[in-house]
């Protein structure tokens, strides 16, 4: 038996291939998980734009004298434990998590309970807990098997976004809201990605606030027929939004020379949130800008926050909740936000080659989520 891994260049992202390794046999205590299926977004292309300054090359390191030049890029999807050498996992278990653009991958679990267990191997020993754990699909309150699609494409994104809005209305908007005869501002930029759509869904709902996208041209009618935003704007049209009114950036595009404009324009800037960077090819620093300093979006830090002040409990009530109510949304057989296109059989490594290029190219149908497997 072999593996297949898809492989990238790290200082030129648009050359990959994919490599086939012999399997190594199990050591005691690991398990081998077949990776059944898993979702490519822009997200994942941030983690290898940042892989190196982040540390996303290191979860699944390419074996091999080129391992330094080449990197395995993070996704997160759905696996089968195929064999097992621990002995509270069983073969045929499925699970949810962060996986490698492979058709397996062997853990060692540790920290096991009924919800999930954590990867202990040595080389992920110092990297982030959140993307170490692995969900045991059987008493995951998010899981049902029918939305396997959706919660790989989405559901790491909308915990960030439901993140985002709770983060802002928290910090009562850094004083942009204070002012009662004006609605502030919050402006989204990339507003057709899922992970900013998901964000305006979540601010949708609360009053007091003007949700504004801001897109590609040949994007605002997608984000138009989304519903969430109260405006659509293209990033030539920025010269439309009103100057004088209190605002907070959103910024999932990254993109510095946008950054700039938006800042110079906006004269009542209240708070400048960085989340992401999908506009790979214009990022860059803050040199120079008007208004407040942008600040990079940690999520973990809201989630220790509230799970401080509400409990671990509650506040996993309340992402299912909203989830839930968001996926219905997504979802809607009459009018779905995100078309699936799942690419399997015998052209499903071709389509991960393509898949790939279309998504970091930032061309593709923003109404398409693309499922994968090698
Ligand atoms: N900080 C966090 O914890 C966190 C968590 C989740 C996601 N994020 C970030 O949020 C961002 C959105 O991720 P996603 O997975 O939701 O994205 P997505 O749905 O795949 O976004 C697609 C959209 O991104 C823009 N785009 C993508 N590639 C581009 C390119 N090469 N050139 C120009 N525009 C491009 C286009 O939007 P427009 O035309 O509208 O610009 C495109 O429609 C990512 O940067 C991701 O890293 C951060």
């Amino acid at each position: 038996m072999s593996t297949q891994t898809f492989v990238v260049r790290k200082d030129r992202l648009q050359s990959s291939e994919l490599r086939s390794l012999p399997a190594a046999p199990l050591a005691e205590g690991q398990v081998r998980v077949h990776i059944d299926s898993f979702a490519l977004t822009s997200n994942n292309i941030t983690y290898a734009a940042f892989g190196e300054a982040m540390n996303y090359w290191r979860f699944f390191p390419v074996v091999g004298a080129d391992g330094a030049a080449w990197g395995c890029i993070p996704v997160w999807g759905f696996g089968t434990v195929a064999e097992s050498r621990h002995p509270d996992i069983a073969v045929g278990e499925r699970l949810y998590g962060y996986f490698p653009m492979a058709s397996s991958v062997d853990l060692t679990p540790a920290r096991l309970s009924p919800l999930s267990f954590s990867d202990s191997a040595p080389h992920r020993a110092e990297l982030h807990p959140v993307y170490n754990q692995y969900t045991r699909c059987s008493a995951d309150p998010f899981y049902t098997a029918e939305s396997e699609d959706l919660q790989s494409l989405l559901r790491p994104l909308f915990t960030t976004s439901w993140l985002i809005d709770d983060f802002l209305a928290d910090n009562d908007y850094f004083g942009a809201a204070a002012d009662p005869n004006t609605h502030p501002l919050m402006l989204l930029s990339s507003a057709s990605s899922k992970t900013a759509y998901g964000t305006a869904f979540q601010m949708a709902q609360r009053s007091g606030i003007e949700v504004v996208g801001l897109t590609s041209a040949r994007n605002v009618a997608f984000c138009e027929s989304l519903g969430c935003y109260s405006r659509v704007l293209s990033y030539e049209q920025l010269g439309e939004i009103a100057a004088d009114a209190p605002a907070i950036y959103v910024d999932f595009a990254g993109n510095a020379a946008l950054r700039k404009a938006l800042h110079a324009h906006c004269t009542r800037l209240a708070y400048s949130s960085s989340i992401g960077g999908t506009h790979v090819s214009e990022l860059g620093g803050g040199r120079d800008l008007a208004g407040p300093k942008p600040v990079l979006f940690f999520a973990p830090a809201q989630i220790k926050k509230r799970s401080g002040e509400w409990g671990p409990q509650l506040l996993g009530q309340r992402l299912v909740e909203a989830w839930q109510q968001f996926l219905a949304t997504v979802g809607d057989k009459q009018r779905p936000w995100l078309q699936v296109q799942r690419h399997s059989g015998e052209a499903a490594v071709a389509a991960v080659a393509a898949a790939y290029l279309e998504v970091l190219a930032g061309q593709g149908d923003p109404r398409t989520g693309h499922i994968l497997s090698l």
